[in-house]
């Protein structure tokens, strides 16, 4: 499929339903979705506490790209494509660690911890090393969480950041620790894993656990009584109960989605935990547990999942046309200590069961997608976010 053709698809997409089939099946589409999504947008990468010291790295992929995050010998954090500019080999293949320089595997050129071309031998009169440095990546940090952009010009995200700050502030999110990682891969679209996390339609009949604990199933219990009382309640403990979303398809002047808002979790449950139980030491300055839970979204394919004790993380990494890395993160409070102040079973245990659900329900969208007798289906008042994804989505086809 040519430009023109993707755009013709794009313009022919009915509004209120679910995306035509090629979006989810065609390798012309996917290839475009890295190109012109993911590489024009900011990517959540990850946190400051990952690489604390000169020479600590770490890397992220998705489609063809790879990029190395590492902290230089002015403590400055920044992204650099692992392409080398050489050959185009990947320079560095370990996926964290700590380094003095970056060598290529191939030909030994040599980088800088900051990226610039330190040596490349015999490459003669007139070669000038400035001109090669690794590609640089847009950074920008906020709260100790790492967002990198390729775009040569990211979105604007300046409005947001400021209005998200004082909300999230009380978290002490820069002060944090990374407690685990676990990867759900899925054969299946990374839009299809997207628009599973946006909405909460599914959450009833196919998350038990989540069920249980979790009142965003059930819409009429965020108008009643249970909200407000934990708006009380958060207030107690120093939090505010503000919400916020922003979003240029509302008119907004940012170029990346933000939303922040606290739900309740119902009686008996402090935090994601099986027993209702706390986790690990509270974060932040908070004073307290509220019940509550907060969903944030900073860009539409950042989020983040705020208890008063624990944060998780959550990516879907493109690793081809129908295969999507789901990447799941537990953060604690930064002095917290595995087995004397959280067990990592019990901390990982809610959205461990729940990542297993939405991998077999996600992979059973994509197999009815692939159907030669798929059509667009209607969306429900419950999937409101999976309209402004498909909105920002379709945008980038113009
Ligand atoms: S491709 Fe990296 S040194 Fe040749
Ligand atoms: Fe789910």
């Amino acid at each position: 499929m040519v430009l023109k053709e993707l755009q013709t698809l794009a313009a022919g997409q009915s509004h209120n339903k679910t995306l035509e089939q090629a979006f989810y099946a065609s390798e012309a589409v996917y290839r475009h979705d890295i190109q012109n999504y993911w590489n024009k947008t900011w990517i959540w990468a990850g946190h400051e506490c990952q690489i604390p010291k000169e020479g600590d790295f770490f890397l992220m992929d998705y489609g063809p790209e790879s990029l190395i995050i590492a902290r230089d010998r002015e403590g400055q954090v920044g992204a650099f494509l692992n392409v080398c500019r050489h050959r185009g080999s990947r320079v560095c293949l370990e996926r964290s660690g700590n380094r003095r320089v970056f060598a290529c595997p191939y030909h030994a050129w040599t980088y800088e911890l900051n990226g610039a071309l330190r040596s490349a031998k015999e490459m003669g009169e007139g070669f000038d090393p400035a001109q090669y440095g690794l590609l640089n990546a847009h950074v920008f940090l906020f709260e100790g969480l790492i967002f990198v952009s390729t775009a040569e010009h990211p979105p604007e995200c300046r409005l947001g950041i400021e209005r998200l700050k004082p909300l999230v502030e009380p978290y002490g999110l820069r002060n944090l620790k990374l407690a685990a990682t676990k990867s759900y891969p899925v054969r299946a679209n990374w839009k299809l894993a997207v628009e599973n996390y946006m909405e909460c339609y599914h959450c009833g009949p196919a998350h038990k656990e989540y069920a249980r604990s979790h009142s965003l199933k059930d819409p009429e219990h965020m108008t009643t009584h249970l909200l407000e009382a934990l708006k009380q309640r958060s207030c107690a403990v120093g939090l505010s109960d503000q919400e916020l979303y922003l979003s240029s398809n509302q008119g907004d002047p940012v170029g990346i989605e933000f939303y922040y808002k606290r739900s309740p979790l119902f009686e008996g449950y402090e935090t994601g935990s099986q027993s209702g139980r706390p986790l690990a030491p509270l974060l932040g300055t908070l004073e307290g547990f509220d019940g509550g839970a907060a969903d944030m979204e900073i860009g539409l394919l950042n989020n983040f999942l705020i208890y008063s004790d624990h944060m998780v993380g959550y990516r879907f990494f493109p690793k081809g046309l129908q295969d999507t890395d789901i990447e799941v993160t537990w953060f604690v409070r930064a002095d917290a200590e595995a087995g004397r102040d959280y067990d990592l079973e019990q901390l990982t245990w809610l959205w461990d069961v729940t990542s297993q659900d939405d991998e077999r329900i996600i992979r059973l969208n994509q197999e009815g997608v692939n159907s030669f007798h798929y059509r667009p289906g209607p969306l429900a008042e419950m999937e409101w976010a999976i309209f402004s994804f498909y909105e920002d989505y379709l945008a980038s086809f113009k």
